[in-house]
């Protein structure tokens, strides 16, 4: 599968832990009503491991993609804790979220594990949205491209030799923004996403295009001056994607 079904914005939940499969199924249902009209966008929802079966049902026959937070770069085995993407495909998910800046601080994902997973996962045919992003030390200290690069890079070397970057969608996420409510300026944004495109260039044909979102306190506050930023193809919302009266107005702009 491509993640590129078209140049549609794609404005992507992370619902992260919350929304048990009661609210998530719930909340799924609603926004099945408004993806009928979008034209420009795309909705894309990451639920929570046990709401994804439900949420995928609630969802049959709709565009809104299910993704996974997380997905194990191993087909099978001793891995506890871990889900296959077998086990996802067999329930409709379609795309999983890697190296999330939580997983990577958190619960210590490193580098070379986060590409393992990605690089999996597009082999056995979902896509992924690889996040990035540096912390605020590493911002200040100058250094945003030298770190997303170093996330970034080694998946695009492991990928470029069979074409599957096409089922890859980039999230830059700066650590410091998530669910801090500080959103990064617009020109921190524009910048960093113009790397990531360059970079990204070197292993793509002009006709490859990897979504690159943009995450971190978006609402719908800030997400225009944001969204009309070249180079930025949609956003990776958390706090804002778990009430419909916060995400519907997000893509309300996103089709203007
Ligand atoms: P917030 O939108 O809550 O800052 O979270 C962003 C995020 O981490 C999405 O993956």
């Amino acid at each position: 599968m491509t993640a590129q079904t078209g140049k549609k914005n794609i404005i992507a939940g992370n619902w992260k832990m919350n929304l048990g499969l009661k609210a998530s199924e719930a909340l799924a249902l609603t926004l099945r009503g408004l993806s009928d009209n979008l034209k420009k966008s795309e909705i894309w929802i990451a639920p929570s491991a046990i709401a994804l079966a439900a949420t995928t049902q609630a969802l049959k026959g709709s565009a809104i993609r299910v993704g996974s937070q997380n997905v194990c770069a191993q087909k099978a085995g001793a891995f506890t804790g871990e889900v296959s993407v077998a086990m996802l495909q067999e329930i409709a998910v379609s795309f999983a979220l890697v190296g999330h800046s939580e997983r990577r601080s958190l619960y210590a994902e490193s580098i070379d594990q986060c590409v393992a997973r990605a690089f999996g996962a597009i082999e056995q045919g979902l896509d992924v949205v690889f996040c990035v992003g540096e912390s605020l030390s590493e911002r200040e200290s100058g250094s945003t491209f030298e770190v997303v690069s170093a996330q970034l890079k080694p998946l695009l070397e492991a990928l470029k030799n069979n074409g599957s970057v096409r089922s890859l969608v980039i999230a830059y996420e700066p650590v410091w923004a998530i669910g801090t409510g500080k959103v990064a300026t617009t020109e921190q944004i524009a910048e960093t996403h113009r790397d990531i495109h360059q970079l990204l260039s070197q292993y793509t044909t002009p006709e490859t295009v990897v979504p690159i979102l943009y995450g971190g306190s978006v609402t719908a506050d800030n997400f225009a001056s944001i969204i009309a930023l070249e180079h930025v193809s949609g956003a990776l919302v958390g706090g804002a994607s778990l009430l419909y009266e916060k995400f519907a107005p997000l893509l309300e702009i996103s089709e203007l």
